[in-house]
C-alpha cells in the first residue's frame, strides 16, 4: 500500500532535522520551534476548551510532545498521545510522566474505544492535511469523544493576515518545487459545514491574535473549539 504524502513528509522532515541539529532542538524544530513556550500556550488552550484534572485527553498529532510535556508540569490527566513518526513520540515519551501513553497510527482514525475522550486536540494537524483526510479524522473523533466532550483544533486563514506568511512561502516554494510539506488553510465557513455534517456543535472560533485565557500569549493559528452533544 503506498504511504500517505504525510508519512513521508514527516519522516524525512525529522531525518533531515536529526541529521543537522541536536537532538533537543531537532525535536522542537521538527514541530515549529519554542517548545516549552508553545506548549505551555497549548496548555492554556486545553484549559479554556474546559479540560480538568482527572480527564482523558487525546492529542492528535502530538510529535515531539511539546504540549504533553506541559501538561506534566501542571495537570494530572489520562493522556494519550498519536503521531505518525515514531521518533517524535518517543522523544516526547522521553519529557512526559511515565502514565503518558504514545502510540503510531498511519491510518486515518482514532485508536481509542467509542466515547473514550473528555477532549480531542489537534495542534498544527489539520494545517498539513487534505480536506477529505481532517474529515475523516474529525468523523471518527466524533466516534471518540464522550457526549459531551469536544475537539480542539488549530488552523491556517487566508482572513487572518498573519497566516499569509505560511501561504506566501509555500507559494515560493511551490515555484520551485520544494515544499516541505502540504500546507493547507481551511476556511471557517467549512469548518462550520463539516461539524454540522458530522454531528458536532461549533461552540465558539478564537482568533490567533487574541489569548481569552489570560495566563498565556496567544496561539497565532486559529482556533476552533466543537462539542459533541
Ligand atoms: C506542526 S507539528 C505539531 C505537533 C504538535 N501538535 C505540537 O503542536 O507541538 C505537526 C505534527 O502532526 C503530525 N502529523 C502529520 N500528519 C499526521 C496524521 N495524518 N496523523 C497524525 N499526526 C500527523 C506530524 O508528524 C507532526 O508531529
Amino acid at each position: 500500500m503506498a504511504e500517505f504524502h504525510f508519512v513521508q513528509d514527516y519522516e524525512r522532515l525529522v531525518a533531515d532535522l536529526l541529521a543537522q541539529y541536536p537532538v533537543d532542538e531537532a525535536m522542537s524544530r521538527a514541530v515549529g520551534g519554542d517548545y516549552e513556550a508553545v506548549g505551555v500556550v497549548e496548555r492554556a488552550v486545553v484549559a479554556h476548551a474546559g479540560l480538568r484534572n482527572g480527564q482523558r485527553l487525546i492529542d492528535l498529532g502530538c510529535g515531539s510532545g511539546r504540549l504533553a510535556w506541559a501538561l506534566g508540569q501542571a495537570m494530572q490527566i489520562d493522556y494519550l498521545g498519536i503521531d505518525i513518526v515514531q521518533a517524535l513520540l518517543d522523544y516526547a515519551a522521553s519529557k512526559t510522566p511515565p502514565g503518558y501513553r504514545f502510540v503510531l497510527n498511519r491510518t486515518l482514525a482514532i485508536p481509542a474505544e467509542d466515547g473514550w475522550a473528555d477532549m480531542v486536540c489537534a495542534f498544527s494537524v489539520f494545517t498539513h492535511l487534505l480536506h477529505a483526510e481532517s474529515y475523516l479524522y474529525m468523523q471518527d473523533i466524533f466516534r471518540a469523544l464522550r457526549p459531551g466532550g469536544r475537539l480542539v483544533f488549530s488552523f491556517l486563514e487566508f482572513a487572518a493576515p498573519a497566516h499569509w506568511l505560511v501561504f506566501d512561502g509555500t507559494v515560493a516554494a511551490q515555484r520551485n518545487s520544494n515544499v516541505p510539506h502540504l500546507n493547507q488553510f481551511i476556511e471557517r465557513n467549512a469548518i462550520d459545514l463539516w461539524a454540522e455534517r458530522l454531528g458536532f456543535v461549533r461552540e465558539r472560533f478564537i482568533d490567533g491574535t487574541d489569548a481569552p485565557w489570560g495566563n498565556a500569549p496567544a496561539l497565532w493559528q486559529s482556533l476552533a473549539i466543537l462539542r459533541k452533544p
